[in-house]
């Protein structure tokens, strides 16, 4: 530990309105990684596994977190009637409003689309006017989930718990929030950077607690009927050991906090 410091950055303290949405883009998914084409392609077989049998475009799908990815939205987008895209940050809520406006997300998006389209619930669709029809975004803070009475019956977390703050308790409280927004037997996908140390986007550097597939399997355990983490080890960029992609199902259990 550094001498000295007695401080960790929290959720609240992080340059969240500054957060560069093009630059994540163009660090992350512009050239889309091996890792992300693989994490989409168990989503969707797990999703349709999950959807089997049921009416059509009847869940109300929740991205807690969305920032400037608009993939995990996709691969909810067969099994949704409506989906919210919740965002914290400005410039992000401000991209994602581009995004689902009628003209039609960025053809970024198109190569992981091409992974989910490989599968007939999503080659059913057509993903730019769905989009724009049902997907709606909202600037609102994760931590305000918890209490609520919304909920959804499918969901997805990328990157956002583990993400957003070096505290602790702010990563448990994170993935509490999410799993209490999601109805019994809602299915869900959340991933995890696996031991970041934080990171930088433009200019300015955004806190990460380090997680382990131990630490993720702990947080979500009391909130599901069925988990499976995979532990994927593609580095991406130096300050982490690859991703954790967490894949299950929401229990019925009121969860303490
Ligand atoms: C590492 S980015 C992940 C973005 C995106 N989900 C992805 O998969 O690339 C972390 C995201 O969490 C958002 N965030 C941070 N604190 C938040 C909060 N309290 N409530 C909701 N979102 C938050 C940030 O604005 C940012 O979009």
């Amino acid at each position: 530990m550094e001498r000295g410091r007695v401080t960790m950055d929290r959720n609240a303290d992080a340059p969240w309105s500054k957060f560069d949405p093009e630059v994540y883009v163009d660090n992350n998914y512009r050239t889309p990684l091996e890792v992300d084409l693989l994490i989409v392609r168990l989503m969707r077989d797990y999703f349709t596994r999950c959807f089997e049998g049921s009416p059509a475009r009847s869940a109300r799908g929740i991205d807690v977190g969305a920032g400037a990815n608009l993939y995990p939205a996709l691969s909810m987008l067969p099994w949704c009637e409506k989906l919210l895209l919740l965002e914290y940050a400005r410039p992000n809520v401000e991209y994602l409003e581009k995004q689902v406006a009628p003209a039609g997300y960025d053809i970024a998006w198109d190569p992981f689309w091409d992974v989910l389209r490989e599968a007939p619930a999503y080659a059913a669709v057509e993903p730019r006017p769905l989009v724009a029809d049902i997907v709606r975004v909202e600037r609102g803070n994760l931590f305000d989930l918890e209490g609520g009475d919304r909920r959804w019956s499918l969901g997805t977390m990328f990157f956002v718990a583990d993400s957003m703050s070096e505290a602790p308790e702010e990563f448990h409280r994170g993935v509490r929030c999410f799993m209490n927004a999601l109805g019994e037997g809602a299915p869900f996908a959340a991933a995890f950077m696996k031991e970041s140390v934080g990171y930088r986007v433009g200019a300015h550097d955004y806190p990460a607690y380090r997680v382990n597939e131990e630490t993720v399997g702990q947080s979500l355990e009391p909130f599901t009927q069925e988990l499976e983490i995979h532990d994927l080890h593609h580095s991406v960029r130096p300050g982490h050991e690859g991703m954790l992609l967490a894949l299950g199902r929401r229990n019925s259990a009121i969860a303490a906090p």
